[in-house]
């Protein structure tokens, strides 16, 4: 199985990236548009996995300690990609969310993972192999406070993704994890 880290977001903020979503659809000729379940931040990708490493990962996630924090879209925006341009709602610049997913990049490392060093750039991606013409576009911000991170399962199913909610780190456990 593939795992990655990552946050889910409450049906308010959903809605309104589905909002940006459908924006982006109607501004586009084509493109592939992940349905709302599997709209996410991720933190970190982990890449295939056993269950050693996956109870890995859980004990890296278990050490992670964090406060509650703010997040915050603003923006839509692009990365250009041999396979077609990925489109993403793009979160407002951050330094408890860097703080956060440096964090957990070390505790992971410890645990054995390399992660792929490239900067953090926070996004939930709206739609893949996007075709437009259209220019990213700044929004009014909206977003939530965040107190969890999850360890998910990235499974393709019947030629969909899914993604399985695998473990939860609280903003507010303590370093047991309970
Ligand atoms: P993306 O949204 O930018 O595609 C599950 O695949 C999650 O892990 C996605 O959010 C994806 O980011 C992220 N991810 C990061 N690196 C990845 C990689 N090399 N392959 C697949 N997914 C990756």
């Amino acid at each position: 199985m593939r795992l990655f880290v990552a946050v889910n977001f409450g049906p308010d903020t959903r809605a309104r990236l589905l909002a940006l979503q459908e924006e982006l659809r109607q501004r586009a000729e084509g493109g592939r548009f992940p349905p709302e379940e599997n709209l996410h931040l991720t933190l970190a990708f982990l890449g295939e996995c056993d269950e050693t490493r996956e109870a890995a990962a859980k004990s890296a996630l278990d050490r992670l300690r964090f406060a509650p924090l703010k997040l915050s879209v603003d923006r839509v925006g692009r990365f250009a990609r041999p396979g077609g341009e990925i489109w993403w709602a793009g979160l407002a610049p951050s330094p408890p969310l860097q703080t956060l997913q440096g964090s957990l990049v070390r505790l992971l490392g410890q645990e054995g993972f390399s992660l792929e060093p490239r900067p953090f750039s926070p996004h939930i991606t709206l739609g893949r192999e996007v075709r437009t013409q259209t220019l990213p576009w700044r929004t009014e911000a909206f977003g939530e406070m965040a107190d969890a991170v999850w360890l998910m399962r990235s499974e393709r199913l019947g030629g969909r993704m899914v993604y399985t909610p695998a473990h939860r780190r609280g903003a507010t456990d303590g370093p047991e994890g309970g």
